[in-house]
């Protein structure tokens, strides 16, 4: 299987507290700042498909807005129902300046 980096999005446009949703490689994938940490995960909550990107993040948690389900940002595991499959998560790294996705 191949594995390829790719630019996403300067870091210096993604701030602490803030995440956007970007397509890359065709997967719709949601990048987040926690306390300038970065994290991906794939944009598509597993109980019903929910748009994550307009969820609220708790710790390292994000809050389906749909239902409530919550999910880990580093393992992207289901914590909380009505979602119990857990969802994609990406390494993301900053190079030079830009974020960078990889995937698989
Ligand atoms: S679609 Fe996310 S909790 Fe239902």
């Amino acid at each position: 299987m191949t594995e390829q980096w790719f630019d996403v999005v300067p870091a210096s446009e993604l701030k602490p507290g803030e995440h956007k949703d970007f397509i890359v490689d065709d997967v719709d994938i949601l990048i987040l700042n926690v306390d300038g940490n970065f994290f991906a995960v794939e944009n598509l909550c597993t109980h019903d498909g929910g748009d994550l990107s307009a969820g609220e993040i708790e710790g390292d948690e994000i809050i389906c807005p749909r239902h409530g389900a919550r999910f880990c940002l580093k393992t992207g595991e289901a914590t909380m129902p009505p979602a119990y499959e857990d969802i994609d998560t990406f390494s993301v790294r900053e190079k030079e300046g830009m974020l960078q996705v990889k995937m698989e």
